[in-house]
């Protein structure tokens, strides 16, 4: 007997050849602001982000702090803090907050140095804690606070790009594809801590959310040290489909210009996508990104955690497969009944749901025309009559 393949294979994600390559996690201080209560001697507060062993000084007075206006709000994860070699009781007593607040008080506390050894480093975790400052105050009169280095290590707060896995359609040396995502738009200055493609036609640069998102806005930062007008003409694309290597998914805006070192936003209208496609169609173009960052909300796909079942399995092709967003478009990824007559698929939400939209995906290797008359439906009950068997 012929096998019929029906093939749904619903919000199937592809299993991905590529890197998975992890954002790498920055330190966020070293491209902040940083100021303190007072300064003794010239021992100003940007030796504590210099990589030296140079410290911060402040006057002996009351409650004196050091704080680093990140400028952007990021995740913290971990703070490290390096004590001087010398004198080392003056970091005793330190809290390390963060937070948004210009009140450093009115920041969380992420640790408490009791004290530390001479030229030892702490490391505190922060779990995640949200803010643009991180913040070292001493409590208490007649304090000193010195810092040799201080250390904040995190991700922009909100934006999905970082984490995600990236490629590209060539790499010029260094300047690798996961740049565009580390999470730093402070070294945009640095052409270094850019992505870029060779010289080629269409080039083109793709980030992987891992799941589908729905995207309110894409923000890409231009290189600054020449050329800003290499980026004009970029097509910034968002859906699930990996055809033309997802250049073909649906335009969120194409970049007239960006001008140098500058970061544009780029409004996407709740656009649903896995992936995000930078591409400048053309011949002789370079495609080189200081930073691309995604926001967006995580738009639910039911279907996953769902039971499958069907009125019949040809072979391999279990229910399952229509929503384990395993290998999409080959056939052994896909779900597939018997030929028979009325065959049918069905997925239990096991819960009641208003369904906003179900999206089908149909096979790739043949026979595509096999889904062509297929109903959907939305019940709240499975109808008897459907369980034909
Ligand atoms: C590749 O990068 C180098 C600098 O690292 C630059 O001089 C060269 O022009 C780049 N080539 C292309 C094709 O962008
Ligand atoms: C980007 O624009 C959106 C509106 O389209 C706005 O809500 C958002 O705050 C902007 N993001 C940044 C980082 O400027
Ligand atoms: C790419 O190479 C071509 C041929 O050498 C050249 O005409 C073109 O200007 C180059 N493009 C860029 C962006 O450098």
């Amino acid at each position: 007997m012929k096998n019929l393949y029906k093939c749904l294979c619903i919000l199937l994600g592809f299993l991905l050849i590529e890197k998975m390559a992890r954002g790498q996690e920055e330190n966020a201080a070293r491209w902040g602001i940083p100021t303190q209560s007072s300064t003794y001697g010239g021992s100003i507060p940007e030796l504590a982000l210099d990589g030296l062993s140079s410290w911060t000084h402040t006057n002996t007075e009351t409650n004196p702090w050091w704080r680093v206006d990140l400028l952007k709000v990021y995740r913290v994860n971990r703070v490290t803090i390096t004590n001087r070699p010398t004198y080392n009781t003056r970091i005793n007593g330190a809290e390390i907050r963060i937070g948004n607040f210009l009140d450093i008080y009115s920041n969380t506390i992420c640790g408490v140095i009791s004290s530390l050894g001479a030229g030892a480093t702490a490391t505190f975790s922060c779990h995640g804690m949200v803010g643009r400052y991180v913040v070292v105050d001493i409590p208490g009169n007649l304090k000193i606070l010195s810092i040799v280095e201080a250390g904040v290590y995190g991700y922009l707060a909100g934006n999905r790009a970082v984490g995600g896995a990236t490629l590209q359609s060539s790499t010029n040396a260094s300047l690798i594809a996961e740049k565009a995502i580390d999470g730093n738009r402070g070294l945009q200055q640095l052409y270094t801590g850019c992505s870029s493609t060779l010289n080629e036609t269409d080039p083109w640069w793709r980030l992987d959310l891992h799941d589908v998102y729905r995207v309110s806005n894409v923000i890409v930062t231009n290189r600054k040290d020449c050329c800003a007008e290499l980026i004009n003409g970029a097509e910034i694309r968002i859906g699930n489909s990996l055809d033309n290597n997802g250049n073909n998914n649906p335009i969120c805006a194409v970049i007239p210009a960006i001008p140098a070192g500058e970061s544009y936003n780029y409004s996407c209208d709740g656009l649903d996508g896995r992936y995000v496609n930078i591409h400048i169609p053309g011949d002789g173009k370079i495609l080189l990104l200081c930073e691309v960052e995604v926001y967006g909300y995580l738009a639910e796909n039911l279907a996953v955690p769902g039971a499958a079942f069907q009125s019949s399995t040809s072979m391999n092709g279990f229910a399952e497969k229509a929503i384990d967003r395993g290998l999409q478009q080959l056939y052994t990824g896909c779900s597939s009944t018997l030929n028979e007559t009325d065959p049918w698929w069905k997925l239990d939400l096991r819960y009641i749901y208003r369904i906003n939209k179900v999206v089908i995906t149909n096979r790739k290797d043949c026979c595509a025309e096999q889904i062509n008359g297929a109903e959907i439906h939305v019940e709240t009950l499975w109808r008897t009559t459907n369980k034909r068997q």
